[in-house]
């Protein structure tokens, strides 16, 4: 049996963008080409520990996409499915880079899904180019003093560096 189509094409790209990469911002400009809005949400991974407060990535994210009227920003610190029942949206968008990803994007979809059958994950590939980015490695490359350029916006990278208090010195590398 067929089920109602969504009434809005909202996605909600949960994550903790801590920082924002070019992978990132890469999945947000290809999303953008197929729903009408996506609210890039800073949500809480009881995982991690986070390099930049919430303030500080909204920030940063804001900036990148403050000419996108049709890109949000939004932080949550509670389910992420609650938050899609409050902002009724029903779309939560992912991207999946390699294989290694794959077993954790699958839980998660696996277990929002199960909260509530009115939502649907959509991953996309991330590009070819950001396919081993992860915000993890660029933090631990930059605090040992070494380059991320073209990995992440040049705002971003001078914010991680301002973090870190380091002096580039191969910043014009890679
Ligand atoms: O960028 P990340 O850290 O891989 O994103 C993970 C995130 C923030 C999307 C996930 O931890 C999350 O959804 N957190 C909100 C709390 C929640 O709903 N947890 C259950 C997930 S099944």
């Amino acid at each position: 049996m067929i089920q109602e189509p969504f009434a809005n094409k909202v996605a909600i790209y949960p994550g903790s963008f801590d920082p924002i990469t070019n992978g990132h911002v890469d999945l947000i400009k290809r999303g953008m080409r197929i729903f009408d809005e996506i609210v890039i949400l800073i949500a809480h991974n009881p995982n991690k520990v986070y390099l930049f407060s919430i303030e500080e990535r909204m920030e940063m994210i804001r900036e990148i996409f403050s000419d996108t009227k049709e890109v949000r920003v939004d932080s949550y610190s509670g389910l992420l499915v609650d938050y899609l029942k409050i902002s009724g949206a029903n779309i939560i968008l992912r991207g999946m880079r390699a294989l290694s990803d794959f077993e954790y994007e699958f839980q998660m979809a696996l277990m929002n899904r199960r909260q509530t059958k009115k939502i649907e994950t959509v991953f996309l590939m991330s590009g070819f180019k950001w396919f081993y980015t992860s915000s993890k490695l660029i933090k631990e490359v930059v605090s040992l003093g070494g380059s991320v350029k073209g990995l992440v916006p040049d705002s971003v990278n001078q914010k991680l560096m301002g973090k870190f208090n380091v002096n580039n010195i191969n910043n014009n590398r890679g």
